[in-house]
């Protein structure tokens, strides 16, 4: 049994990576690979609780966020990625390490060496395949979450946050281009989707037969 392929969609807030995440797992079931579609935080029962909790009300201490990130993907890995992926099914994650990353670590200042202890415990060996890095101007994403109508703690943050997250992004993608994808965010849907297929098909696909 051949194992699954794990992909990530990363980026900052409203660059679309839900969207997309949609529209791959679709194309991958019309190819006939079998996918699961998962998000961070979230995907197990846990995970959704730690979700709302982190939502609704915002831990005081960073440190506390990122414990409660780590606890919700160690059940993630355990109960739902690894699994799938054993069993030769593909799995697409919203959101996964690299928003800890750039979120925790790069705007919120926690320690590199702690959050890739943190990865070490919960995710290896098993770290995505294939990340896809949505890039968008910080304004557009802004626009972008105001138009949708609910702004999240997130979306609701200042312009020059939305710069940092995207350029937190945008170092991750340099610093790793064997496993990281950037893609162009701001052009329409269909040509995005486009983009995310190519970088699909030229890195995992090829060698998935
Ligand atoms: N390429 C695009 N061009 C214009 N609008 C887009 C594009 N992709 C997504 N959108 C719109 O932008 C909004 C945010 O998209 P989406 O929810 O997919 O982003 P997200 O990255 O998952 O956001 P979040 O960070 O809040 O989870 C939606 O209203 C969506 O329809
Ligand atoms: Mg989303």
């Amino acid at each position: 049994m051949k194992r699954g392929k794990f992909i990530t969609f990363e980026g900052g807030e409203a660059t679309g990576k839900s969207t997309q995440t949609k529209r791959l797992a679709e194309r991958l079931q019309q190819a006939g690979i079998p996918v699961v579609v998962t998000r961070e935080p979230g995907g197990t029962p846990v995970g959704e609780d730690v979700r709302e909790l982190i939502m609704k009300d915002r831990p005081t201490d960073p440190v506390t966020e990122l414990l409660l990130f780590a606890a919700a993907r160690a059940e993630h890995m355990t109960s739902i990625i690894r699994p799938a992926l054993d069993e030769g099914t593909w799995v697409i994650s919203d959101r996964f390490i690299d928003s800890t990353r750039v979120y925790q670590g790069k705007l919120y200042g926690i320690e590199r060496t702690f959050i890739e202890q943190l990865e070490r415990f919960t995710v290896a060996p098993d770290y995505p395949d294939l990340t896809l890095i949505l890039d968008v101007p910080a304004n557009e994403g802004v626009e972008r979450a105001q138009s949708r109508g609910t702004l999240s703690r997130y979306d609701a943050q200042r312009i020059e946050t939305h710069e940092a997250l995207r350029e937190g992004f945008l170092e991750i993608a340099t610093a790793e281009p064997q496993r990281c994808v950037l893609i162009d965010g701001y052009l329409p849907v269909a040509s995005v989707e486009t983009a995310v297929w190519q970088a699909v098909s030229a890195h995992l696909l090829a060698e998935a037969d």
